[in-house]
This record gives C-alpha cells, structure tokens and sequence, in this order.
C-alpha cells in the first residue's frame, strides 16, 4: 500500500485481512511519502513492514519512483493499493504493474478528480457525492472505473461530515475490490471493468462482498 496521511484506509485493510475477508491478497509492505504520518502508526501496530520513501529527498519523479519499486520490489509485490497517496503516478511506474495498481478517490468520477474532492462537490452544489475504486494510469484519478457507491449530500453537509460518510463506504469498497483483484476477477476490456462472480458463490456471497 502506497499511502501519504491519516491511513484509514490502510486500517479498513488490515481489519479485513483479519477477519478473512481480504484473502488471498495480503498486505506485504506499507510505503509512505511522507515521514510522521499516522498510516506508519498505524502499520507498524498491526505489525506490517513499513518504508519511508520521502520524495523531497529526490532530485525528480524518476529517481522517486525507482526508489519506490525498489522498495516494493524488496517485500516481492504484486499489486499496489493506492489509498490518500498524494503523488501522480508517471508512466514507468504504472507500466511496472499493468492494470495491477488501484486507487480509490472520495468523488463520483469522472467529476471531481484531484484534491479536496468532497470539497468540490459542495462547492458545485451536487446532490450526490460517493466514492470510485478505479486502476491507476498516468493522469489524475482518470483510470478505469472499477466500482463505485453513491452517496447523499445532506443538508448542512460540510466537506468533513460529507467526506466523512463517504469513508464509510470507501472503507467497504476497498477491500472488497482489492480481494477481487487478487482473486483475478477483474476484467479490463477498453475502458471497462468487468467484476467476474467469485467461484462458486451464490447471490448471498455477491452481497457480502458488495461488488456483484
Ligand atoms: C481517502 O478518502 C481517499 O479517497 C482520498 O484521500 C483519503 C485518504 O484517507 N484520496 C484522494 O482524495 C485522492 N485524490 P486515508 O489516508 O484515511 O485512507
């Protein structure tokens, strides 16, 4: 996982990995950008690697990311989450895992892409905000779409109470696409993703998993 704050993504993962629910994908190694942050806290409590790969310490992208692969590479990585992770990706690293990196935005893409995207959907007045789950390319948030969950702006919404109830459903979509994507089940055609049903599950398990 590649993140760069308050980590609560991280920790939805590493409770769905310990109830089970994350199998067969497991979180190998948390990479942050920035030294201080809470994910690292919040990492090394569950006991997971950790690697500060601090971008100010590099003289450009380039030599930033040869350092993150190296680090990913080191903990034998597969797959890249992406959770609050605050760099643009270029076109070496996305091609270092092809339609394997996923990152997940607080925004109903393609509207509001970039930072302080709840923010945004206050600012322009709309009346649904949510969250997307989408592979990672080189521009920004524009990948293809892989899940998505609407979610109501209220009356009196603020960009923290709305954010806030936009992470409640991040915190459940994350971990299920991630498991989809480990389980091989996602299907990229163009620019659509298509969720296979996991083998042999019934409508019950679709539901428990939210994705089918
Ligand atoms: C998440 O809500 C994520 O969707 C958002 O930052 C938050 C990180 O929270 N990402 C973006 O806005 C990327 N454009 P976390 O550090 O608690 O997981």
């Amino acid at each position: 996982m590649l993140v760069s704050g308050r980590g609560t993504n991280l920790a939805a993962l590493l409770a769905a990995e310990a109830a089970g629910r994350l199998a067969p994908a497991e979180i190998a190694v948390v990479v942050s950008n920035r030294p201080g942050v809470r994910a690292l806290e919040i990492a090394a409590a569950a006991g997971k690697p950790t690697e500060l790969v601090d971008h100010k310490r590099f003289a450009g992208r380039e030599p930033f990311e040869r350092a993150l692969l190296a680090a990913l590479a080191a903990h034998q990585v597969e797959a890249v989450v992406t959770a609050g992770f605050m760099r643009v990706l270029t076109a070496t690293f996305v091609a270092a895992y092809p339609l394997r990196i996923v990152n997940t935005h607080p925004a109903l893409l393609p509207a509001f892409p970039g930072t302080d995207a709840p923010a945004q959907a206050l600012a322009h007045g709309a009346k649904i905000a949510g969250v997307t789950v989408h592979f990672v390319d080189t521009g920004v948030d524009t990948g293809p779409i892989i899940a998505q969950r609407a979610v109501p702006v209220l009356p009196g919404d603020d960009a923290e109470s709305l954010h806030h109830r936009i992470q409640i459903e991040e915190h459940r979509l994350l971990p299920a696409v991630v498991r989809a994507l480990a389980q091989g089940r996602l299907v990229c055609e163009g620019r659509t993703v298509t969720i296979r049903p996991a083998p042999g599950a019934d409508a019950a398990d679709a539901d428990a998993d939210q994705l089918v």
